[in-house]
């Protein structure tokens, strides 16, 4: 197994540097892997100026899994836009075919008086959002920003092709028949034709999973039932620029969004794993980051492109007994519980693996 870490910017090594503490750990009990490290997003600029280098290019296409902790930061906002960090990170899911992008929101019971929502509407909750990563607005053309008579207009284009809406629509029928066999596709229909097709070829796609009972949402409604009754949720499948949205809301639902972690599968399962959250400039360097969600990544890691469910249970296990016995990071803490830094939480992690 070759593993690419790319940890990035902000407090992205310090919560990669602890992600990769509980991997080694595995490695004692005999699972084998190579790590090599490469540089993307505002350290990468820093080094060698650009965002996605080529050397990183040849990494990851090399390697049958990348860990990546976070990009960007204030100091990059003001770089032209195709030196910013966040460049770095839609060219590597681009050019690996990243197109699926699962986001698990799963709320442990000892986290219910973490989230903002009341705790009986949050207990229990265990949604997956499936996220089309490399289409939609995010990636159409055109785009810019322009002088039209006399004045300044921005514009970008939102567009799917029915090969892109069928097959993250079959990814999340896949994922909705290991789970409860529900699934909610997203969309807002009622305004922009381009979702109108996502609706259509979602439901042609369901005629391939009768075993599956599919809905549909108009995003704006979605937000809402988000926070209004989260439970009624099993799998839920949608656009890129409404799943970005959609996931930082549901990890809310959670706690924390220092609690998520992201898989970004292509068709052969080689996949990125990462935490949901972003760079956190602002507690960078300060051992205060929630390392959890990237520890939650690599199990993702192991289980999705490794096959090695085993393991990634016993990922999963220690950060639940971690849980149990009190350690709290800052973002998740409340008064009776342990608050812990980042290395802290690692340790803790570890003495449960
Ligand atoms: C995410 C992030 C990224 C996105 C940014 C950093 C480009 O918000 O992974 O959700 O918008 O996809
Ligand atoms: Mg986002």
């Amino acid at each position: 197994m070759k593993i690419a870490i790319l940890a990035g910017d902000g407090i992205g090594p310090e919560i990669v540097a602890q992600a990769v503490r509980v991997l080694e750990a595995l490695r004692s009990d005999g699972l084998k892997f190579e790590l090599e490290p490469g540089l993307l997003g505002g350290c990468a600029v820093e080094a060698v100026g650009e965002p996605f280098p080529e050397a990183t290019r040849n990494l990851v296409a090399g390697a049958d899994a990348v860990i990546l902790g976070a990009v960007g930061g204030p100091r990059f906002d003001t770089l032209p836009r195709h030196l910013r960090p966040e460049r770095g990170l839609l060219s590597i899911r681009k050019a690996l075919n990243l197109f699926a992008n699962l986001r698990p929101a799963v709320l442990y019971p000892e986290l219910a008086n973490a989230s903002t929502l009341k705790p009986e509407v949050v207990a229990g909750l265990d949604i997956l959002i499936v996220r089309e990563l490399t289409g939609d607005i995010y990636f159409g053309e055109p785009r810019g920003i322009e002088c039209r008579d006399g004045q300044r207009v921005g514009y970008n284009t939102m567009i799917y092709s029915e090969t892109e809406i069928r097959r993250i629509a079959r990814v999340a029928f896949q994922a909705a028949r290991k789970r409860n066999r529900r699934l909610c596709s997203v969309d807002k229909m009622n305004v922009l034709e381009c979702t109108q097709l996502w609706r259509d070829v979602v439901i042609e796609t369901a005629k391939d999973y009768p075993d599956v009972e599919l809905s549909h949402m108009l995003v704006d409604n979605a937000a809402m039932q988000l926070v209004r009754n989260p439970r009624q949720f099993d799998v839920m499948v949608t656009g890129n620029m409404f799943g970005d949205i959609l996931s930082d809301e549901a990890s809310m639902l959670t706690g924390s969004i220092g609690m998520l972690p992201s898989a970004s599968l292509d068709d052969r399962n080689k996949g990125l794993y990462e935490p949901i959250h972003g760079s956190a400039p602002d507690i960078a360097g300060k051992d205060v980051a929630n390392p959890l969600a990237t520890i939650l990544s690599v199990a993702m890691m192991l289980r999705y492109t490794f096959d090695k469910e085993a393991e990634a249970s016993r990922i999963e296990n220690a950060v639940k007994k971690v849980l149990a016995q009190g350690y709290r990071t800052e973002d998740i803490y409340e008064t009776g519980t342990k608050k812990v830094g980042t290395a802290a939480m690692g340790d803790a992690v570890l003495a449960n693996i």
